[in-house]
């Protein structure tokens, strides 16, 4: 519905419906409302004008006439598709003030292409196995149910009983030692990294990130003016001893313990305690990103880097798009209780507080066992579906790749054979329908990028994995 804002007056000494009329014809005729879009009913807007509905009458009964608007029987009255442009840009009728021509109208912006939903994307879990009924039942259910507090503006840190089941989740499957009162609710892990650097980095301050790293992070971190600092990655994951040779004070520390972004290796308890140790001892806070650790495939998960740390110098961020859905943007942070105060004074000015109608829904998810029932569910589909990738890429891709982790996660890195650009493989993949994600552009410095691929397995079936591995091995063949 179209509320345009048409002030009339009554000392004018115009007639009323004369000026609604062109108020209406001007607002069309300068693009300010547009073919298609609804005009309130004649009660409507004589109402919202204060005026009789019979000047109303008189200015739309004109504007039909004319061809401005249209009426269609049983949904009401718009602005004409077909008000010719010859129309639109005619002379204005003797005595009305020459009229601007109609602005000409932008089409509606295009969704933004996030790179297609094909095998192998990234961050996709297998939303074909989300229990859509039981979610749906507790979103209806929920919604109806909203009181006055709960559509009001309510605790930044999100609502107790969510805190309260993110703490006993955390606590009980990833080792986190935490109480509710540390978990800060936000809209998913990109608004905690973001709320991380606004509480610890400022202009000029520097903040190490594991060199192959999370572009995202990269870039949130480094969003308030500080700089990131490149820390190499070997199989044992973040190299401490260089971290220690930084000669420079760092003030934070990024990392994936649990499952290295993009490589996939899991830091090992030595470089565990060698981090926790230098961060007790130079100041120092550890973000730690534990984004998809609730999947592992050939060991028992591994308990967070957080729950080690004796001094409390890990900031934990966790989140739902994994194991739930991305577009849910429900993530949260434990918070070190020395810096409690300092992450609510940003969150509260960031964005408030994250919806609180989800917030309902996921602490009856979590508290009810949906939860962990969806995740054990979902161990068994990405066990198999993992399989099945591991043995087309050995089927159809020898040779052209090897698969550098596939420990754990939603996605496996492979590296590219010598000569094999990563980039141009993602856009012939593409070409293939195929959706792949680069390894190089995750190195901050590009001269020593590794040419590989992350190949999400989630969200798709086995055969559909199989098949685009075939189609992958073509790729990389050439023969594309
Ligand atoms: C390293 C890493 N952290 C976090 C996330 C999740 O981000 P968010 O919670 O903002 O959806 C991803 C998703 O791909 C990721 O790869």
């Amino acid at each position: 519905m179209t509320i345009l804002h048409l002030p009339v007056d009554r000392a004018a000494g115009v007639p009323l419906h004369r000026q609604i009329y062109e108020g209406y014809r001007r607002a069309i005729l300068d693009g300010r409302i547009r073919p298609g879009q609804r005009v309130p009913s004649t009660r409507a807007l004589a109402e919202d004008l204060g005026v009789s509905r019979l000047p109303v009458l008189a200015a739309y009964d004109q504007l039909l006439h004319e061809g401005y608007l249209a009426a269609r029987p049983g949904s009401g009255t718009f602005v004409s598709d077909a008000v010719p442009d010859d129309l639109l840009r005619s002379p204005a009728p003797a005595g009305s003030r020459p009229r601007p021509v109609r602005a000409a109208p932008r089409p509606a912006p295009r969704a933004r292409d996030y790179g297609g939903l094909g095998p192998f994307r990234v961050s996709l879990p297998a939303l074909d196995q989300f229990p859509h009924a039981a979610w749906a039942r507790m979103v209806a259910r929920h919604a109806h149910a909203l009181s006055h507090a709960q559509m009001a503006y309510s605790d930044p840190a999100g609502t107790t009983a969510l805190r309260v089941a993110v703490a006993d989740h955390l606590r009980t499957a990833r080792g986190v030692r935490c109480e509710a009162d540390q978990v800060l609710v936000v809209s998913g892990s990109q608004a905690a990294l973001r709320i991380t650097a606004a509480a610890l980095l400022g202009e000029g301050d520097r903040v190490a990130m594991e060199e192959p790293g999370y572009p995202f992070a990269r870039a949130a971190l480094g969003a308030n003016g500080a700089e990131t600092v490149p820390v190499p990655v070997d199989e044992e994951g973040l190299s401490v001893a260089r971290l220690r040779r930084s000669e420079r004070r760092v003030r934070a520390v990024y990392v994936t313990p649990s499952h290295q972004y993009p490589l996939g290796m899991s830091l090992t308890a030595a470089r565990r305690f060698a981090l926790l140790e230098w961060a007790a001892r130079r100041e120092a806070w550890v973000i730690e990103d534990d984004y998809d650790s609730e999947y592992r495939y050939v060991s028992r998960p591994l308990g967070a880097l957080q729950g080690m740390d004796p001094n409390e110098r890990v900031v934990y961020i966790g989140t739902f798009s994994k194991v739930l859905f991305p577009a849910l943007r429900m993530g949260y942070l434990v918070v070190p209780p020395a810096l409690w105060q300092r992450f609510m004074e940003v969150r509260t000015t960031f964005d408030l507080l994250s919806p609180t109608l989800y917030q309902l829904v996921l602490a009856e998810f979590l508290s009810e066992g949906h939860f962990a029932r969806h995740l054990r569910r979902m161990r068994g589909v990405y066990a198999r579906r993992r399989a099945a990738l591991l043995a087309g890429l050995a089927r159809h891709c020898g040779g052209r790749l090897t698969v550098h982790n596939a420990d754990a996660g939603l996605h496996i890195a492979v590296l590219l054979a010598d000569g094999l650009d990563d980039r141009e493989a993602v856009r012939r993949m593409a070409a293939r329908g195929l959706t792949a994600t680069a390894l190089s552009p995750c190195y901050a410095d590009q001269a020593r990028a590794r040419s590989g691929l992350l190949l999400g397995f989630g969200g798709f079936t086995e055969r559909r994995l199989v098949e685009a591995t075939r189609v992958l091995g073509e790729v990389l063949g050439g023969s594309a």
